[in-house]
């Protein structure tokens, strides 16, 4: 029997280990862009994903005010750096796969599934060259405590599909693009190539997520009717609970379909 595409999303949710679930990300993946690819059809099944994904027994989850800050300058400060991102983009490829199988009663184009296991692949992608960094800096992801407020959003918007792509690709995957550049110049700095053309892979192939997120928002917009600009500020009020911060990355924000009067009236809003 083959897997359906949920199955997929199911499996990849409940494995714990972080390189085993990336390995089968990117599987899962491959075998939907060859089946695509050859005109054959994966269905899209019912598969139920766990309201959270398993985790590692490491790294330690903390309140992020219990997560201890240090210097970007000194060595430490950049592994510290490198296990947050990785922390993130295995927040990333779950996420992904659970905006696939969470909405699956919403019937969506086939293209919307193409977008979303596009970008769970380049997750897990950007997970393995964080995870390589670590590693070749002596560390690795787990020996430092992480965020565990990361689950949040997708908890909150688990029955919103609105609220979901609002919330993850349209203001947390945005502000990924705002705070990059400014980490990739911190390595290039201490000279870590190999950190900076990681992160520089995670920025080019950040944009794409974002702009899938405004493309399927809209398009859901579009599908009922309704003013994409107002419920967009309504949907991150409601369940985004810090603060949009300038200064936003407007040229690659714009580039991803996000224009200034989505996340400026908001910023201004939350004090900036
Ligand atoms: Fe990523
Ligand atoms: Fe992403």
């Amino acid at each position: 029997m083959t897997q359906t595409l949920t199955e997929m999303a199911v499996d990849v949710l409940t494995t714990a280990d972080p390189r085993d679930k990336t390995a089968r990300s990117r599987a899962h993946a491959a075998r939907w862009q060859s089946a695509r690819a050859a005109g054959e059809e994966i269905p899209l099944g019912r598969a139920v994903p766990p309201l959270r994904p398993a985790r590692p027994e490491s790294p330690e989850l903390r309140d992020p005010r219990d997560v201890p800050k240090r210097k970007p300058g000194s060595p430490q400060g950049r592994i510290a750096l490198l296990h947050a991102v990785a922390h993130i983009e295995l927040n990333a490829v779950d996420l992904h796969w659970d905006i696939i199988a969470r909405f699956a009663d919403t019937p969506m184009p086939a293209g919307f599934h193409d977008d979303w296991v596009k970008a769970a692949d380049e997750e897990s992608k950007h997970f393995n060259l964080m995870a390589d960094c670590l590693e070749a800096a002596g560390s690795s992801y787990g020996a430092l405590p992480a965020h565990a407020g990361m689950w949040r959003a997708a908890e909150d918007t688990a029955e919103d599909f609105f609220g979901r792509l609002a919330v993850v690709p349209m203001v947390l995957e945005a502000r990924g693009l705002d705070v990059t550049p400014g980490m990739i110049e911190i390595f290039r700095k201490a000279g870590a190539t190999d950190a900076v053309a990681a992160l520089e892979t995670i920025y080019a192939e950040e944009v794409g997520h974002v702009a899938y997120g405004s493309k399927w928002y809209h398009f859901l917009c579009g599908r009922h009717e309704i003013d994409p600009l107002p419920h967009f500020h309504a949907l991150v009020r409601r369940y985004f609970k810090g603060a949009l911060k300038p200064p936003f990355n407007e040229e690659k924000r714009a580039e991803a379909g996000l224009a200034p009067d989505f996340y400026w009236p908001l910023a201004a809003e939350t004090g900036g």
